[in-house]
């Protein structure tokens, strides 16, 4: 690809490309492991094994042992298995209240809503302008009968990392369960469920470079479950439905690169991202990053431009090659402002003209001199268009 035609992916926190040593155990599998992993013979057991070599490499990437670990669809089954399996063995105990924050991904936040019509009081934890949830927040929320406190690992759109060992403690105080999506953090730094004090733990496969349709719930040993799934015996009962052999062994080879590499890949993109940003900082006026900038993943950097819609923004750096997000959730063609940014408390204005730049593996110096070339045009340009509109 020349210059003029380089596509740039900075949409990372969406998803991910494959490594190709991923694609390569997808296919593979795909093609010869077509065997049902619950079967004892042959097909079955050969299906079963890269199950088991998957399950060893994702909890290897987590500090976990491999039975505590039960493979999903993704994330948001593992954010809906871990919230409403924990809620429902708990009913009998009389517990009916569960925390999160208020910048939890919709996976988190839309299955409280749902158990709330279900009765469950649910309470979300405020945040403020650095958007790191505080422990002692976290405390005034609890109550006796509270079951579950959730509070992610790594936001999604801005990339800050949440003091989980502290919450945990906090929660478990008062009898809770603690759940963390750790789906944004995970092969992004490192993640150590015992350090983490956690009781559940919730991955996607596809943010950490493996395949679409496959995560896991990381359940502590001991922890009270329902399933969600019923049906068969598949995941020691705790996840009924033939598994995703293919997804599961590309998940598997992922993991296992995303924690060979962790703390190289981390400082490779952490330079990557940090140079983008105070290129961006420096070279367009009127703009700030959102978020507090230390406790942060390394690919993430979350940027407001005043005086810009960034959907519009988005829209030019798209016809430029360059994919880039608001953290917008786009329904029926209105753009809904971030529930993150609101929730840190920024005025709407902010909440709109704000961009996610999430980079990772096959992010390059070409990409982040490419962008820092392209963006101060454009904003120039709908800052000129704007202030025409508005006859200044
Ligand atoms: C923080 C967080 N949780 C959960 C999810 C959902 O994961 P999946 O796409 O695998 O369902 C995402 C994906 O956007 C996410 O960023």
């Amino acid at each position: 690809m020349n210059g003029s035609h380089m596509r740039v992916y900075l949409d990372y926190n969406a998803t991910t490309p494959l490594a190709p040593e991923v694609v390569d155990a997808v296919v593979a599998a795909t093609r010869d492991l077509f065997g049902n992993p619950s079967s004892v013979h042959h097909f079955g057991q050969q299906a079963k094994a890269a199950m088991d070599d998957a399950r060893t490499a994702v909890a290897t990437l987590i500090g976990a042992d491999p039975s505590e670990v039960v493979f999903t669809s993704g994330g948001t089954e593992a954010d809906n298995l871990a919230l409403r399996g924990a809620a429902e063995a708990a009913e009998p105990t009389g517990r009916r209240h569960l925390v999160a924050s208020a910048i939890e991904h919709e996976a988190v936040l839309n299955t409280l809503k749902a158990l709330a019509r279900r009765g469950w009081r649910t309470t979300l934890v405020p945040v403020d302008q650095s958007g790191i949830v505080s422990a002692e927040r976290v405390r005034e929320a609890l109550a006796d009968d509270t079951a579950v406190v959730s509070v992610m690992h790594a936001n999604n759109e801005i990339g800050t990392i949440q003091p989980i060992a502290e919450i945990a403690a906090v929660a478990h105080e008062r009898g809770a369960l603690m759940h963390t999506d750790a789906v944004q953090s995970a092969g992004k730094i490192p993640v150590d469920v015992r350090a983490l004090g956690v009781d559940l733990l919730a991955l996607s496969a596809h943010k950490l470079n493996g395949p679409k349709g496959a995560g896991a719930l990381w359940i502590k040993r001991g922890t009270r479950m329902l399933p969600i799934l019923t049906g068969g015996k598949h995941e020691r009962s705790r996840r009924a439905g033939t598994e995703n052999v293919p997804a599961i062994a590309g998940f598997g080879i992922a993991a296992r690169q995303a924690a060979s590499k962790i703390k190289t890949e981390g400082v490779r993109v952490a330079a990557l991202r940090d140079r983008l940003e105070a290129g961006v900082l420096g070279g367009v006026p009127g703009t700030t990053v959102n978020g507090a900038v230390d406790a942060r993943v390394p690919n993430t950097t979350n940027i407001s431009f005043d005086r810009v819609e960034a959907e519009s923004l988005l829209i030019a750096l798209d016809l430029e090659g360059i994919a880039v997000s608001t953290g917008s959730a786009c329904s029926s063609g209105t753009m809904e402002p971030s529930h993150v940014l609101r929730a840190m408390g920024f005025p709407a204005h902010r909440t709109q003209n704000s961009l996610r730049f999430s980079l990772g593996m096959f992010s390059t110096d070409a990409d982040v001199d490419r962008v820092v070339a392209v963006l101060p045009g454009l904003v120039e340009k709908l800052r000129k268009l704007t202030r025409k509109a508005v006859g200044i």
